[in-house]
This record gives C-alpha cells, sequence and structure tokens, in this order.
C-alpha cells in the first residue's frame, strides 16, 4: 500500500478548459468594483446595503458585509430565505410581500427578526401586522416612495408620508424608513446625473421631514443605484444606498455614467460556431444565455477586442455577429468575450461565475439565489 503524505495539488486551471458559454468574472476588477462603492460609502458617511439581485451569490454578498455593508437587499422572498439560511442579517426584501404563499415562506426570517419589508400599501402592511402579530412579532417595514420611476410606491411628498405614518400606526409592523429606487436615472445621461441625485434625494428628505413632523421616527432614508450612489452623501438627508449592478458594471452601466468600460468585470465567454459568410459569424451565446437585453449602439452586447463586430441577432443559442471588415481573421473554434447589455439578468441564468486571473481561474462564484422568481 502507498502512502500519500502530500497532498495532491490540483494542476491550474486555465481559462481554455472552461466549456463555453459561461460568465467569467476578472477578479482584479471585480475587487476594484467592490472596493471602490464600500470605500464611497464610507466617505460619504452612507450605510450600504448593496442589492443583491446582480449576483445573487452568498460569497459575492460575504465579500460586500465583508467591506462593511451592513446587509444586502433582494427582490423576492426565495431569494431572501437563501440569504438568510446562509446568515445574512439583516435583510431587506424591498418588493412588496402579497399573500399568503410570501408570508409562510418568509416566517422563520421573519420571526428570528432578521428581515426588513419594503411596500407601498396599508393594506398590505396591515396583513403583514396581522401575520406578524399571529406569529408573535413585529416587522421592520420600509414605506416605498415614488420619486419619479413610476414603478411602485406613492408620490414623494404629502402622498407617500401620510400613508407610511397609516402604516407606523397598525400593529404588528413598525416604520423603520423610507425608500426609493430611482431606476429612471438611466436615461438621464452622466453629465445630469449629480443634480438628478441631489434631486432624489431632496424628494426623500422632505418626505422623512413631514413623517417626522408628525412626531413619527423615520430612521433609514434609503435610496442609490449604480448611477446615482456615487452622487448621494448624508448631508442630504439621505442615510443609505443600494446598489447592484456595480459588483460587474455592463454595457448599460457604462453607457448611462455609473462606471467606465475598464470597470466591466464579468464578460461572456462563448465560441465561434459557424462562419457562413465573410460578413458574419455565429457564437454559442443566445437568448439563453445573454437574455434579450438589447442596446442600440452595441445590439445585444459588446463584442470585445473586435471592430466592427456587431452582437445584431440572437436565437435561443445562437448570438450571430455581423462584422463591418469581412476580411477580419476569425474563425470556426476562436473564443471572444462579450460585455453583457445587462448583467443582472445574465448573471440570473448561470449557475456559477468563473474568476479568472489574466489566464487562470482562481474561484468559482455559486449564483445561489439564480433563477428564484417567488
Ligand atoms: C429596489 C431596488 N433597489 C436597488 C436597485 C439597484 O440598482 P442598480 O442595479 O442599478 O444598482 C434596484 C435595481 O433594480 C432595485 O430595484
Amino acid at each position: 500500500m502507498t502512502s500519500t503524505a502530500h497532498a495532491v495539488r490540483s494542476p491550474r486551471q486555465r481559462l481554455e478548459m472552461l466549456d463555453t458559454p459561461c460568465v467569467v468574472v476578472d477578479r482584479t476588477r471585480f475587487e476594484a468594483n467592490l472596493n471602490r462603492m464600500a470605500a464611497h460609502a464610507r466617505s460619504a458617511g452612507l450605510d450600504l446595503r448593496p442589492h443583491a439581485k446582480t449576483h445573487k451569490s452568498i460569497a459575492v454578498g460575504t465579500r460586500q458585509t465583508g467591506l462593511g455593508a451592513i446587509g444586502v437587499t433582494v427582490a423576492k422572498p426565495e431569494e431572501a430565505m437563501v440569504f438568510w439560511r446562509a446568515g445574512f442579517k439583516p435583510i431587506f426584501l424591498a418588493y412588496p410581500p402579497v399573500g399568503e404563499h410570501k408570508l409562510s415562506r418568509l416566517r422563520p426570517a421573519f420571526e428570528a427578526g432578521d428581515l426588513i419589508v419594503g411596500l407601498d400599501d396599508t393594506g398590505v402592511a396591515a396583513e403583514l401586522g396581522a401575520f406578524a402579530t399571529r406569529n408573535g412579532t413585529t416587522v421592520p417595514v420600509m414605506f416605498e416612495v415614488d420619486v419619479g420611476m413610476g414603478r411602485t410606491g406613492l408620490p414623494s411628498g404629502r402622498a407617500a408620508a401620510d400613508a407610511a405614518l397609516a402604516v407606523a400606526q397598525l400593529t404588528g409592523v413598525r416604520l423603520a424608513g423610507i425608500y426609493a429606487h430611482e431606476g429612471h436615472a438611466h436615461g438621464v445621461g452622466r453629465a445630469g446625473l449629480p443634480a438628478f441625485s441631489r434631486e432624489i434625494a431632496e424628494r426623500l428628505r422632505t418626505t422623512a421631514e413631514l413623517i417626522r413632523a408628525a412626531g413619527q421616527t423615520c430612521e433609514i432614508v434609503s435610496a442609490g443605484t449604480c448611477l446615482t450612489s456615487w452622487h448621494l452623501s448624508r448631508d442630504q438627508g439621505v442615510t443609505e444606498i443600494r446598489p447592484g449592478t456595480y459588483v460587474f458594471n455592463d454595457v448599460r452601466t457604462v453607457v448611462d455614467g455609473g462606471a467606465e468600460w475598464d470597470d466591466c468585470a464579468a464578460t461572456v465567454l462563448a465560441t465561434v460556431i459557424s462562419r457562413p459568410d465573410p460578413a458574419r459569424f455565429v457564437i454559442d451565446a443566445g437568448s439563453k444565455t445573454l437574455t434579450t437585453a438589447f442596446d442600440e449602439t452595441y445590439g445585444y452586447g459588446l463584442i470585445q477586442g473586435i471592430d466592427g463586430a456587431r452582437l445584431a441577432r440572437l436565437s435561443e443559442e445562437h448570438g450571430i455577429v455581423t462584422l463591418a471588415n469581412p476580411s477580419y481573421d476569425i474563425r470556426i473554434g476562436d473564443r471572444v468575450t462579450v460585455v453583457p447589455i445587462h448583467v443582472c439578468v445574465t448573471v440570473n441564468m448561470h449557475r456559477e461565475l468563473f474568476v479568472i486571473d489574466g489566464e487562470e481561474i482562481v474561484d468559482t462564484l455559486v449564483v445561489d439565489a439564480g433563477l428564484l422568481t417567488r
């Protein structure tokens, strides 16, 4: 019998060993992105409660809290429970939990006092309060303010303040604060973001002041995305930011002024599978890999390093790339990298992300809450 006195070191995994399509994360850029936002939050006097929808990964969330984040934000109860079971607390569920299915799913986290719930309706708050009371607990809630996106939330000012005050009177819930998502920052343009962000903060500050003037505390005032967070600070009346996309960035974030191309940490690695004519090649990444997120200029993703290449069309498993220069030497079997238009939805389609340092694979990030939408 032979003994193995020394652990056998596995050979270094290299990029070329990866099957495609897959998502690779550049470690240097990823770490820089994490550190930059953490440093910004610190210097602006803001708590950082990043939205985990971008990575849906316990490993990434752990890096964020390790760098000072006060917890994570999630959109859906299933996601909340993945992070809660992994020990994250508090978790901000920035989504109204409507119906018994949702409340039951969340019960263990409610009972442990580890969830803050976002909502924009006194009826939803009353149901949550009744559920909490039946389970012998009180749930902290944040009332959602619409600062112009026109999604959920009541308009900033009197409407949101009065509804938040009504919620504060209910049993089983406690008003912890207010929050807004200014997703309409996409489209404002890089130059307009500082003034836009100040206005968002002002709307929230005014709403919080109306609540406080009625004798009700409003501890948390929460806003901030990958575009606006950079322009927010505590002296504007905001107490925390919830950026999500900043961990990886993508075409949208760069085009809309929240990052530079060199900050894009996640790309889809794909293989050329067909070269049917000189002006076109086809990759093995389609809508089931990249999703159908689209940009007028860049198409379905930015093909890196090939001038004049445009990811012009997608089938489910095919990406059709047109070439401005048909003599470009690209062959079947070659590999290309694509910066996603909207990285959050791309990551959601993958089980793991491969972290690379140059050509070497140095880590794997599991997308623990991928595809969970309930
Ligand atoms: C409620 C809420 N908060 C924060 C974010 C984070 O935004 P971003 O990914 O642009 O940083 C989102 C994004 O959808 C959101 O819906």
